[in-house]
């Protein structure tokens, strides 16, 4: 069987960013799989418009969704939502996202980005995406990792197996319907 290809988005662009230590250490624990290729996705490297007017990093990101089976959102919550930039790069693209599942691996102060993830529950089911149940949340998340990206969360640990799991069974599962058939939307 094919590796399944998981895309890691890193859904902050601020200055100063926890993000890409927390997607590292997804990475990390993702890549210790020999049944997914990580691809990462930073949104930091994009300029996606507001206006959503295609441009050249547009088509570049939408090929990078197209190709991908499974995906990681890594997301702070800012004022209990979802980061405008992850926002933006969800609207950008279409058909790319549709019939695929998509894990959450949030972050913040006390409430652990718990807000964010049920906002972007909403915002995949309209994309056509498959949330998968089990998610993480970390508080305090400058806390959380030591200085060379080790985490002390154990039950942050095991959860991330099983949204990692629950990826591989849907990414599987979709992979053969689609197989059959052209997704019916
Ligand atoms: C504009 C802004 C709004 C924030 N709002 C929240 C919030 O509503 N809940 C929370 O738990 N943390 C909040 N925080 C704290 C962030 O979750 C924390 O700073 C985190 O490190 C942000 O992720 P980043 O460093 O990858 O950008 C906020 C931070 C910023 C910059």
């Amino acid at each position: 069987m094919q590796p399944i290809q998981l895309a890691i988005v890193v859904g902050s662009v601020r200055a100063g960013r926890v993000g890409p230590t927390v997607a590292a250490w997804v990475r990390g624990v993702a890549a210790e799989r020999t049944t997914v290729e990580v691809v990462d996705v930073d949104l930091a490297d994009f300029e996606l418009p507001n206006s959503l007017v295609p441009c050249e990093d547009s088509e570049r990101f939408t090929g990078i969704i197209g190709a991908a089976d499974a995906f990681v959102f890594v997301t702070p919550e800012y004022n209990h939502g979802v980061p405008g930039a992850l926002k933006t790069a969800l609207d950008t693209v279409k058909y790319e996202w549709r019939g695929k599942p998509v894990g959450f691996v949030s972050y913040g102060g006390l409430g652990g980005g718990i807000r964010a993830t049920e906002q972007l529950r909403q915002i995949t089911a309209e994309l056509h995406m498959v949330s998968v149940r089990d998610a993480v949340s970390l508080h305090r998340v400058r806390k959380r990792f030591d200085e060379s990206g080790r985490i002390d969360d154990a039950a942050a640990v095991d959860a991330l197996g099983r949204l990692l799991d629950q990826l591989e069974w849907w990414a599987d599962a979709v992979a053969g319907a689609r197989g059959r058939a052209d997704y019916p939307g």
